[in-house]
């Protein structure tokens, strides 16, 4: 049971969009479960979790749907954007192709998406690079930075993004990205009708829904 509070709660429809393998459950999982796994699977047509941010005087509940970044699965984005409020627009700083497709994602969202909805530009992986930065030896096959801040803090000026630099693998910026989003979430925000799209069955990801219910008690900011 949530604990007794005073503070009233916004539900907020949140999407994750991006190229395949840039780490979009991964940063859902930092999020949701305080957790990072090496080699995951590439997530089928759409995983849903849940998780809350407590501000000051409300509660923000994210309804978290992270799409599958492979190609085959890219017809069904529209049906996850819909009706969102907030989106989260997430690159790799290793790979300049993750960052193009960023700006196609973006693009989209202001044609057909919500009038007004929140967007975070998110370069992740900032782990590699990190190493790199520090000096560490990263061997002659570890990735360089190919995506600068500068790029990335371009496009969300150009296109009133919110902008962060993360890596869901040591938790950097992860749950500030969430807080930005919450706290610029409109106090009157109110639940779109059919917020849910129609998810035919199979294409949503059972484990990350138990990890949901899991999860669903503890606010992560
Ligand atoms: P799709 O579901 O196919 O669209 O991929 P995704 O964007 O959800 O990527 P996913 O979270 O599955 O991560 C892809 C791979 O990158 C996995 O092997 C992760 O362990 C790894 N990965 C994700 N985030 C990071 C990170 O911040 N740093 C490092 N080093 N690896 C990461
Ligand atoms: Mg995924």
């Amino acid at each position: 049971m949530d604990p007794p509070s005073a503070n009233p709660t916004t539900t907020v429809k949140l999407v994750l969009l991006g190229e395949a393998a840039v780490g979009k459950s991964s940063l859902v999982t930092r999020f949701v479960n305080d957790d990072f796994q090496e080699n995951r699977e590439p997530t089928i047509g759409a995983a849903f979790l849940t998780q809350k941010c407590s501000l000051p005087n409300r509660t923000i509940k994210f309804e978290i749907w992270d799409t599958a970044g492979q190609e085959r699965f890219a017809s069904l984005a529209p049906m996850y954007y819909r009706n969102a409020q907030t989106a989260l627009v997430v690159y790799d700083v290793t790979k300049p192709a993750s960052f193009i497709k960023a700006r196609h994602w973006v693009n989209e969202l202001k044609a057909q998406a919500s009038p007004g909805m929140v967007i975070a530009l998110v370069g992740n992986k900032m782990d590699l690079v990190e190493q790199e930065d520090e000096g560490e030896e990263g061997g002659e096959d570890a990735p360089t930075k190919k995506v600068a801040a500068e790029e990335g803090q371009k496009l969300a000026d150009d296109e009133d993004l919110l902008f962060f630099e993360t890596s869901a693998k040591s938790g950097l910026n992860v749950k500030e990205v969430f807080l930005a989003i919450a706290n610029k979430i409109p106090e009157e925000s109110r639940r779109p009708q059919a917020a849910r799209p129609a998810v035919e069955d199979g294409r949503i990801d059972l484990n990350a829904r138990q990890g949901a219910h899991a999860s669903s008690q503890n606010c992560a900011c």
